[in-house]
């Protein structure tokens, strides 16, 4: 079967809405590496959009899962439950911030993690209003479009969205916004808008995915919390994208020193199986009534399976701190090419989460250029994405297990299609 035979046959029976970002097909992958139907291998720096950071098909988690394959694959955990959902549990309530006691949730994806943290915050509270911010991206379905604050392409013809949803602008010194900036149009909505006594939460990413991997200061977290705790809201940490160890933290809320009352995860949760949780104070994940939470195929036992070896994983192979230096050594990197690449505006990050904007001369956003270094990129086998409001941001996303050799030469591919 060949690339171009599925591409016709991609487009006759499946709809333009999905977007196919590459033009081959997957056969097969391996830790850092994917072939595809044709034999051309790739360097995998976009791992299934942050999903793989233990890589493709860990030993470790493809043993677990052929272990729960041979016992059962499927009995609705709120049918028949199974211990490995309540281990999962004990271990994410143990690592996830915080000092309370905690209690967690699974479910499938991330948009539906996000749509049971408001579920929860909304029954824990009694309260409608949901505050957001510019650049987040919180996942398809209603609420998730309503969260998200980056129109094209995921909310355009989509609406009307779930009411009380408001939004703030997300800091970002590139774009001019300033801490202060964020804070003081938090408290305009509270005067020309909403009622912060009407306000359920607060959810936000500590390193905007989507929205360009725009990391936050320490001084806007912190401010959140404070305005969290002096208004009854409840902060929830959107942390799909971020969790697991690429910001160089098992959770990126521990960069911060203070905790959220919610966080969410999915992606690397589970390696690439599709997995996600809601984890909080045990008060506030108690609030919603039996029967409120939870789904058909919610904490799926081949998921948890997974899930319980990624955490394994991630400790006896120290890839939390092996992902920190890393994400140092793209840091330098690119640091060192900026001489060289005038398009460069701005390189930043937190841990593994590592990105480059690319400006214009006239300090407007270069969504071409990053397009062509994105193309030339995957010309010379190396599978690179972008994101950022303006599509003008290359984020990275290798798996933490990455061979050095591997990086190395995905790092020369980068460097020679950035420098011509
Ligand atoms: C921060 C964040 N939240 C939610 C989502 C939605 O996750 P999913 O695509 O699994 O629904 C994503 C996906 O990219 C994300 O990055």
């Amino acid at each position: 079967m060949k690339n171009a035979e599925l591409v016709r046959r991609k487009d006759a029976a499946t709809p333009r809405g999905v977007g196919v970002m590459c033009n081959f097909y997957a056969e097969r992958a391996e830790n850092s590496e994917i072939w595809d139907v044709e034999g051309r291998r790739y360097i995998d720096f976009a791992a299934g959009i942050a999903v793989l950071n233990t890589g493709h098909r860990h030993p470790r988690l493809v043993a677990a899962m052929q272990r729960q394959l041979e016992r059962f694959t499927h009995t609705a955990y709120q049918i028949v439950p199974y211990a490995s959902y309540i281990e999962l549990a004990e271990k994410i309530n143990q690592r996830a911030p915080g000092q309370s006691a905690k209690k967690t949730a699974f479910f499938t994806t991330g948009a539906e993690a996000v749509e049971n943290a408001i579920k929860i915050a909304r029954a824990a509270t009694g309260r409608p209003g949901v505050i957001a911010f510019s650049g987040a991206f919180h996942g398809r379905t209603m609420m998730g479009m309503a969260l998200t604050g980056k129109v094209v392409p995921y909310k355009v013809g989509f609406g009307p969205f779930p009411g009380e949803v408001y939004h703030a602008p997300y800091p970002g010194e590139l774009h001019g916004i300033s801490v202060e900036d964020s804070l003081k149009a938090l408290q305009h909505l509270f005067k020309a808008d909403v009622d912060p006594k009407r306000v359920a939460a607060i959810i936000f990413e500590p390193v905007q995915g989507e929205g360009g991997f725009n990391v936050a200061p320490a001084a806007f977290v912190k401010a959140l919390r404070a305005l969290c705790d002096e208004h009854g809201i409840l902060l929830i940490a959107d942390e799909v994208q971020t969790g697991f160890g690429r910001t160089g933290k098992l959770f990126a809320m521990e960069h911060y020193g203070v905790a959220p009352d919610l966080t969410t995860m999915a992606k690397s949760l589970a390696g690439g199986m599709p997995l996600s949780a809601v984890c909080g104070r045990a008060e506030i994940m108690d609030a919603p009534a039996p029967g409120g939470l939870g789904g058909t195929y919610a904490g799926n036992p081949l998921a948890v399976a997974s899930a319980l070896a990624v955490l394994d994983v991630l400790e006896e192979e120290k890839l939390v701190a092996r992902g920190a230096a890393l994400g140092e050594r793209l840091m330098d990197r690119l640091h060192g090419l900026r001489s060289r690449v005038p398009q460069m505006a701005e390189v930043r990050g937190l841990g593994a989460m590592v990105a480059v904007e690319f400006q214009k001369a006239d300090g407007s956003p270069d969504p071409e250029f990053t397009r062509e270094v994105q193309n030339r990129a995957l010309e010379k086998g190396l599978l690179l994405l972008s994101c950022g409001v303006y599509g003008n941001v290359i984020r990275f996303l290798f798996p933490l297990t990455i061979p050095d050799a591997v990086m190395d030469e995905g790092l020369d591919i980068l460097e020679d299609v950035l420098v011509r």
